[in-house]
């Protein structure tokens, strides 16, 4: 069998392992090139592979590959996927929040028969919303909690005055819609995305934001009620070791992702 050709966009926390993860686990893949606007993380991350890729500007590397994955930021995703259904290549998407901004770019991507990936990231259950929305979906809501600290700097915050250092018990921040809450909490931006829009679309989508200076991690529940029943899923989130911001989650989650392109066998929904 062919290898599937893949070059990755964006080589910090989550591209740099996905790279390694090609590289050493996935024999029915290629690395075949790699790019990123800072010349030292391509170099760095090259010279720590097995295969040494390419280190490709975004538009030739597009050229080389069958699969472009996009690990870089918001700003530039819809310029990728734009480029990689011009060119009919398969995208990959981290930066799920430019999807859930730019709907249209799915339009384009079901026009010009590319495929377009957006892995589970931090969340889990995505199985079960994407077959209960076959169905009628009552209703979704999202309970987010984070350390106080991991709010810092949110519009929503800043605009209401809420002084986080005085918070000494568990409080609700934030009560709206997903389509809210990515205005507000713009680093939650990715989970309230692809939670949208494989279930029923950021003006329906419930969120809860709470905080507590008693957690130490970042826990994401989900709640589904519909014709299904009703289900809750909850995921208790390490950082990853480089970027506070990123969940280890996202990251294995992406992995996965890629290890399901490779395999012809696909279990679960
Ligand atoms: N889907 C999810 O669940 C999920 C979870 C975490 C992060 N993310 C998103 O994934 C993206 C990557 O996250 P990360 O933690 O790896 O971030 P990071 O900051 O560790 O790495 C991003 C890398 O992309 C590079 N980059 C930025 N703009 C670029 C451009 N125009 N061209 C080439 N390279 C560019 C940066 O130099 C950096 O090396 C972010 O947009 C983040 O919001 C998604």
């Amino acid at each position: 069998m062919e290898k599937i050709k893949v070059g990755v966009i964006g080589c910090g926390t989550i591209g740099s392992q996905l790279c390694k993860f090609i590289d050493a686990q996935l024999p029915h893949m290629a690395l075949v090139a790699i790019c990123d606007i800072l010349p030292k993380k391509t170099k760095q991350l090259a010279d720590n592979l097995i295969n040494r890729p390419r280190i490709l500007e975004m538009e030739r590397l597009i050229d080389e590959s069958d699969l472009v994955v996009e690990s870089a930021s918001k700003d530039v995703c819809k310029e990728i996927v734009r480029k990689c259904c011009e060119k009919g290549k398969d995208t990959m998407v981290m930066s799920t929040g430019c999807i859930l901004e730019n709907q249209s770019l799915l339009d384009l991507v079901r026009r010009r028969g590319v495929h377009l990936y957006l892995p589970s990231g931090a969340i889990v259950g995505l199985d079960g919303i994407k077959a209960a929305a076959i169905g009628e979906i009552e209703s979704i809501t999202l309970t987010t909690r984070k350390p106080p600290k991991g709010f810092e700097g949110a519009p929503f915050i800043d605009k209401n005055h809420i002084k986080l250092n005085e918070i000494k018990e568990e409080t609700l921040l934030f009560e709206g819609t997903a389509l809210e809450a990515v205005a507000g909490f713009p680093a939650n931006i990715n989970v309230a995305a692809t939670l949208s829009l494989a279930g029923v679309g950021a003006k329906k989508t419930n969120v809860r934001i709470l905080t507590s200076p008693q957690l130490s991690t970042n826990v994401h529940e989900i709640e589904v009620k519909g014709e299904h029943g009703r289900f809750t899923t909850s995921a208790e989130n390490l950082p990853s070791l480089e970027n506070p911001k990123t969940s280890y989650l996202a990251v294995l989650s992406a992995m996965a992702t890629l290890k399901q392109i490779a395999d012809t066998v696909k279990i679960g929904t």
